[in-house]
């Protein structure tokens, strides 16, 4: 059999088509022969394995600099593939080493978003990637499980900052994830006056699973925090702006650069979270969560069963009693949505005790002296309108 159909164009619109026309497409042949039996199939590839070579006129002995069409001799010879060894061309090792620049490279961006703002940081990072050529999959955290990580070259987490941390949820994905020694990896987070330990935390999970650190984000997401809220403050609410999301991009497109290159120079790690912070967090942190803070949520008198905090609950946290009211489970992420959206004001917390108001009264001050931006607000009846 031989084997001499590929996609021969140095630009498509689309640039998917190289990969299923030349190394899908190969798969398939070589798949199909195997199935009927066939002893030899002679794979042509093409000149242009020598990319736009110097030498003028160039020879077998030119150096091949391929783009798509070659990387397929690969296919054959894949582990646990298909066939014997076939024959070399010469260069062939140099060709190998090569075809990575030009095959698709695919990226998972796996992201938590609540009010959306880390989702709109995602899209623009999987933009950027796209430019350059990468395939892009999202990945939502709350709600698809643990990804296969098989065939994927780069991780991207995205979230948002709770409490100078990632929330919970984003803990948990991360954890959960393989040996990540064959991956590079990224990280964004979005943050309301001051992300802390979140990005932070993450990259070293990330690299002590083994990812080699491309990079870090960080923009701000308007801070629809219940403590800030009820005071009459939101905090950075245009953010992401339109710059940030403009830079998400830029940083999209310099990922793909940087898987390239053999040194690398990333983002700092963010500087140390204040005494003050760290004490707030640790005040919310996993086992008060459990064990006090989850079982202070209750409905009072105007709750009408409406079933909007169930709705609004990113971690399927509330359930419905039989009459319909919800009922609060212990695997808070004390993210307070369900108490902004109710309706009928009819929610109440541990958010709400005295004991928090001094520091929720300390963040605003410092961030107004830090000067976050914001906007005045109210907020009742699940709506918050700037005043
Ligand atoms: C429960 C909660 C805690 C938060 N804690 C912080 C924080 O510690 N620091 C900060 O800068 N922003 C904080 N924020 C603001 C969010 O990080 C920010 O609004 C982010 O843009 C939300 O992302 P999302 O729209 O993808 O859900 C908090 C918000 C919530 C709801
Ligand atoms: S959103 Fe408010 S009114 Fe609706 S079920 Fe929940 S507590 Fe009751
Ligand atoms: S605070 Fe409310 S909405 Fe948020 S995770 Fe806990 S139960 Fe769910």
């Amino acid at each position: 059999m031989i084997h001499l159909a590929n996609l021969y164009e140095f630009w498509v619109p689309d640039k998917s088509a190289y990969h299923a026309v030349n190394i899908e497409g190969t798969r398939n042949v070589m798949e199909e022969a195997l199935a009927a039996g066939v002893s030899k199939v002679v794979h042509i590839s093409s000149q242009v394995i020598y990319g736009k070579p110097e030498d003028d006129p160039f020879t077998e002995e030119s150096t091949p600099a391929p783009r798509y069409s070659l990387y397929a001799e690969k296919v054959p010879r894949r582990p646990g593939g298909l066939g014997a060894p076939h024959k070399r061309y010469p260069g062939q090792a140099s060709i190998e080493t090569q075809t990575g620049a030009g095959k698709m490279s695919k990226a998972l961006i796996a992201r938590f978003s609540q009010t959306g703002t880390t989702d709109r940081v995602a899209e623009r990072i999987a933009a950027g990637l796209r430019s350059a050529g990468w395939e892009v999959d999202l990945w939502e955290i709350a709600q698809d499980g643990t990804p296969d990580l098989a065939g994927y070259e780069l991780l991207g987490i995205g979230t948002p900052t709770y409490f100078f941390r990632p929330p919970f949820v984003t803990t948990d994905f991360v954890r959960s994830l393989p040996d990540l020694s064959r991956l590079a990896s990224f990280v964004f987070v979005l943050y309301g006056t001051l992300p802390g330990d979140c990005g932070n935390w993450l990259r070293e999970e990330l690299r002590a699973k083994g990812a080699r650190d491309l990079g870090y984000l960080s923009a701000t997401g308007a801070d629809r925090w219940v403590g800030y809220v009820k005071r009459g403050y939101l905090f950075s609410p245009d953010g992401p702006t339109e710059a940030e999301l403009t830079a998400a991009e830029g940083f999209g497109r310099t990922l793909a650069e940087r898987h390239g290159a053999q040194a690398l120079d990333v983002e700092p790690f963010d500087g140390p979270t204040p005494f003050m912070y760290r004490l707030e967090r640790f005040l919310v942190n996993r086992s008060q969560a459990k064990l006090v803070y989850s079982k202070t949520f209750r409905a009072d008198g105007n709750c009408n069963a409406c079933g909007q905090c169930i709705a609004l609950c990113p971690v399927n946290n509330i359930t419905a009693r039989a009459d319909g009211r919800p009922k609060w489970h212990s695997d808070c992420l004390l993210c307070a949505t369900c108490e902004l959206g109710c309706p009928h004001d009819a929610v109440h917390a541990a958010f709400d005790w005295p004991i928090f108001a001094p520091f929720m009264s300390y963040n605003i001050r410092h961030a107004l002296q830090r000067a976050t931006p914001y906007v005045r607000v109210e907020h009742s009846r699940g709506k918050t309108r700037r005043v």
